[in-house]
């Protein structure tokens, strides 16, 4: 079944092969429109591909050229909350796996923990914690992909921390860094939640990339993740806005993303 798709993807992807693949958060598809010569490839007619099932959410794969670099982009992913299984997101990475996806770059909109970042910030990943009580690799272990028991402390390869960190010093974008938590969703935290979640050790919080980065590195990806922070959390601030705060957050901060994105793939 992998192979099988592996296959359709491929033969629609022209002479591309892309070896970087980008995952594009809630808010943070404009970046998908930076690809030049793209080829899409819509998520309903790739076979055993998983349906995305919120209405007005574009669901397709993107292929082409951002600064001068084959790249593939994910325009819409696959959350948990939408009823998507753990394993879905495990066959979706193997699948990019086979078609020789090497490089990781995952985006996502998130809630901040801490008072100093505040909404509009972009904070490089360099650790998660998977509070979301599901894992795409439970079950049957191929170990042509990857091995029963992956090691993930270097989940988020240094060497790309490292070098995101000075892209962003020479553009003079300010990058905060931290701990991703993952909850299942689909409902914002409780003041409670995120209070018991800073103690944990947590600087942000949101509904994806734990599982995409698990089943990535699991299957031998290098990876770079950024989460723009579109809201505090509940209970940090009088007013809470939820979904519209951030979408409309997502979008200012965009384009610092863009920038470091493009520059990132350029010197990878
Ligand atoms: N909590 C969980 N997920 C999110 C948040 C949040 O505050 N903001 C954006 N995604």
């Amino acid at each position: 079944m992998i192979q099988e798709t592996a296959s359709f993807i491929l033969n629609h992807l022209g002479n591309y092969r892309p070896q970087t693949l980008i995952i594009l958060g809630s808010g943070l598809g404009s970046l998908g429109e930076k690809i030049q010569n793209p080829i899409y490839i819509d998520y309903k007619d790739i076979p055993s591909w998983p349906r995305s099932t919120v209405s007005g959410h574009k669901g397709c794969l993107i292929a082409g050229l951002l600064e001068g670099k084959e790249v593939l982009c994910m325009q819409g992913r696959f959350h948990l909350y939408e009823g998507h299984s753990a394993e879905s997101i495990k066959m979706v990475m193997s699948v990019f796996k086979i078609l020789g996806i090497k490089n990781l770059i995952v985006t996502n909109a998130a809630g901040s923990l801490k008072k100093e970042m505040a909404p509009g910030s972009i904070m490089l990943i360099n650790d998660h914690i998977n509070f979301s009580g599901r894992n795409p690799l439970v079950g049957a272990n191929d170990d042509n992909f990857g091995p029963r028991f992956p090691v993930m402390s270097d989940a988020y390869t240094q060497e790309y921390q490292d070098k995101m960190s000075q892209i962003a010093a020479e553009e003079k974008i300010n990058l905060h860094k931290g701990t991703y938590l993952m909850v299942l969703g689909p409902n914002f935290e409780t003041a409670a939640e995120i209070k018991a979640f800073q103690i944990l050790g947590a600087d942000a919080v949101g509904m994806s990339t734990v599982p995409e980065v698990l089943a990535a590195v699991w299957c031998g990806m290098k990876i770079l993740g950024l989460s723009v922070i579109t809201n505090y959390g509940s209970g940090m601030v009088k007013e809470f806005h939820g979904h519209t705060e951030t979408l409309q957050q997502a979008d200012k901060a965009a384009q610092n993303l863009t920038t470091l994105i493009r520059r990132f793939v350029r010197e990878i």
